[in-house]
């Protein structure tokens, strides 16, 4: 790899030698579906390619750009490397669930790793958004709603898939997307707008993109929407004052999909090259498949509108990119390598262990779960029980269906000799027709346990596939209904990409998993769980609503003047409650359940006066007193009770996953910067208060062991 100073040099030289036209080239990204783009290649036009997964393919669009075109210019590809590139891991949201960071980051290398290996160097992930809302469809492909998560993920997916890669000699680079505030849209309604305070920007939806770009993340993405009024591509305040000047960001600035042109559509350009003038004095450099660069940028440099010096630094930054990646040394993609490190046996192992630990254990009465291993019987039930396509979720990549293990597969690998699985599907995922519920009521009827599998199809999240309902679609309510009728215990395996709201479910069924869009190996994951190989751990990332009128809900609000009541409907006060809705969530944030009992005792807080730019120790003890070992996620949540400005009731600040063997016990600790207790004021100027604190160390957001400290000045 060639050093800095080196690809400086390289880089100045390239420059002198470029025309205008090669230069707004390489601000060029176009998706390679649209037309045939032979000619521009080989005029050196296109900077990016993407939505081209074919080796031999990528091979060829680069002989054009390295041995037709003037200046051999690779061309760099870029593609959607969301959960996986062919091994397909768990979709993000799942994966957070895990709360394990390690894991994230060794996912996110492996997904590189097999993009690397197939010509992707850019990947255009991980999305960084927090999502509140869970109608919005893309709340699948981010951490969550909460930020203090997000920030410790975004750095470990950055990490994961920012590497060097040995057998190509190159390195693959992430996109931190989308710049910002896109999980905020009105309604949950996908590209809607975005109308929000600088001190909530700041406070909540900032953070992960500072540590993205602390973590040295190369491109940033913007996102669609208008924030307070301007479209972010061409937000000079947001791109060039807060992204560039405040946190630091130096790479490269693209827009997201035909955004430059949708300028227009949003009213603030008269027509493409008003469009084209402001996404570029915003300072987003490149644009993204609008074709507005190529056909108004040099226009408005020869009518002295646009500066081309300004274009240099652009240009200068898409070829360092380009130099620092190894392309220009390592262009083509070596076949038979790229067919060999897709899907190797370490990659699916892997994916199965992300399966394992993303399930969340929603419920189990009377410990239904685990089935256990000499189990009798089981009806296999319900429209997910035996699907290939829908367990990769959104943004699937290059996998393919028949790389899936479906519950029903999963379930025959691993159960004795003497169990019987009777399969029905009962109904279809989205449709009113009926499909066999009749014949899955008679199947429940003779096993011993029932598991339905049930949820959306993976089409129903991702872009631009968003809910006005959060109940399980079609006959899938009806089915468990009728299948819970025989009396059968009855487990529900979900399989979604954002929280559903299953009040009936919860109620009435005595077994829950939320398994997800759990990817390739989700039916062997699955299976372990219900069977008891794997005991869960993992824990929502993401609030669970009753009904969809509830949201935004989630746990880190403010607790007005007249808190919601705790106690019975019947209270009429005024407080903050529904009428006809209890307010709390149907399952908190960090909730999750375990086969393993754990038990919290002993907060202990070292210092209970603390002085301003000092630190906090704390402790708990952990005890697993069941009869499994298991992994428990440990909590650290906060509030500052009186400050010069609202604060929210809780805020995680820390967390641990412990592995605790039956009737283990340990003493958690954890070392809280008191800085990191700020918030912004009116005039955005971030501040650490003295004053009392509670604090909670805890297995969910809503419960834990509480106590306080107080900190001085
Ligand atoms: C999405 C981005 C994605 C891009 C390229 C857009 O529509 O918003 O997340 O990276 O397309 O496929």
């Amino acid at each position: 790899m060639l050093s800095e100073s080196e690809i400086k040099i390289k880089v100045e030289k390239l420059l002198l030698k470029m025309s205008l036209e090669e230069k707004i080239g390489q601000l060029v990204y176009i998706d390679t579906r649209n037309k045939n783009y032979d000619e521009e290649y080989k005029a050196g036009k296109i900077g990016v390619a993407a939505c081209v997964m074919d080796p031999e393919e990528i091979n060829r669009i680069q002989r054009l750009t390295v041995e037709e075109s003037r200046l051999g210019i690779p061309v760099l590809v870029g593609n959607d490397v969301i959960h996986g590139y062919r091994t397909i891991f768990p979709i993000p949201l799942a994966e957070a669930c895990s709360w394990d960071i390690t894991l994230m980051e060794k996912t996110a290398a492996v997904a590189a790793d097999e993009s690397a290996a197939n010509g992707t160097m850019l990947i255009y992930a991980p999305m960084l958004d927090i999502a509140r809302d869970a109608r919005w469809g893309r709340i699948a492909e981010g951490a969550g709603e909460d930020t203090f998560l997000g920030s410790v993920i975004a750095r470990a997916r950055v990490k994961g898939f920012q590497r060097y890669h040995e057998e190509t000699g190159t390195a693959t680079i992430a996109c931190a997307k989308h710049f910002i505030a896109y999980g905020a849209a009105e309604g949950g309604r996908d590209y809607n707008s975005v109308d929000m305070s600088e001190k909530t920007l700041r406070e909540v939806y900032l953070p992960p993109f500072k540590v993205a770009v602390d973590t040295g993340v190369e491109t940033v993405m913007t996102s669609f929407n208008d924030f307070n009024g301007l479209p972010v591509t061409a937000n000079k305040f947001l791109i060039q004052d807060i992204l560039r000047n405040e946190l630091g960001f130096d790479g490269v600035v693209v827009s997201d999909y035909d955004a430059i042109h949708e300028l227009v559509i949003h009213g603030v350009a008269e027509d493409s090259g008003e469009a084209c003038r402001k996404a570029f004095e915003a300072g987003t450099d490149m644009d993204m498949n609008a074709g507005i660069y190529t056909e108004y940028l040099s226009e408005l440099v020869k009518k002295g509108k646009t500066s081309e010096k300004m274009i240099d630094d652009s240009v200068r930054r898409v070829l360092v990119l380009k130099y620092k990646i190894g392309l220009f040394d390592h262009p083509y993609i070596n076949i038979e390598k790229a067919r060999t490190a897709v899907l190797k046996k370490e990659n699916i192992d892997l994916a199965l262990d992300a399966a394992r630990k993303s399930i969340v254990l929603l419920k189990n009465n009377n410990k239904l779960l685990p089935l256990g291993k000499d189990i009798e019987s089981i009806a296999l039930i319900g429209p997910l029980a035996d699907n290939r396509q829908e367990p990769l979720g959104c943004w699937a990549c290059d996998g393919k269906p028949d790389e899936v293990v479906t519950v029903l597969q999963g379930l025959y690998s691993r159960i004795q000799e003497n169990t019987s699985i009777m399969y029905v599907k009962g109904c279809n995922i989205e449709d009113r027709l009926s499909e066999n519920i009749d014949e899955a009521v008679e199947a429940a009827k003779c096993c011993q346990v029932a598991v339905v599998v049930v949820g959306e199809s993976a089409e129903m999240s991702g872009e631009f596939h968003c809910r006005s309902s959060l109940e399980l679609p079609g006959m899938q309510e009806e089915l468990i209904k009728a299948v819970c009728a025989t009396g059968t215990p009855v487990v529900v395996v979900l399989m979604n990409g954002r929280p559903l709201s299953i009040p009936w479910v919860e109620a009435n069924v005595q077994a829950i998993l939320e398994a997800w869009h759990p990817g390739i190996q989700g039916g062997n994951a699955i299976a372990d769980i219900l069977l008891g190989y794997t005991n869960p751990s993992a824990k929502l990332v993401v609030t669970f609503p009753r009904d969809v009128g509830q949201i935004p809900i989630y746990y880190n609000h403010k607790n007005t003047g007249k808190p919601p009541f705790e106690g019975s409907l019947e209270k009429k006060a005024p407080v903050s409650n529904y009428l006809d809705l209890h307010h709390t969530p149907l399952y908190p944030f960090g909730y999750g359940l375990s086969y393993s009992n754990f038990k919290y005792e002993n907060l202990n807080i070292r210092d209970r006066k603390v002085k301003l730019g000092e630190r906090v120790m704390l402790s708990a003890d952990v005890a697993n007193y069941g009869d499994t070992d298991g992994d428990e996620i440990v909590q650290l949540y906060v509030q500052d009770i009186n400050a010069s400005m609202t604060r929210p009731v809780k805020e995680l600040k820390g967390f641990k996953k412990i592995s605790l063997k039956s009737g283990e016990k340990k003493t958690v600790e954890f070392e809280l910067p008191i800085k990191q207790l700020g918030f912004y004021n009116n005039k955005m100027k971030y501040l650490t208060e003295p004053g009392i604190f509670h604090v909670w160390i805890g297995w969910d957001s809503a419960q834990g062991l509480e106590g306080s400290f107080e900190v001085i000045s």
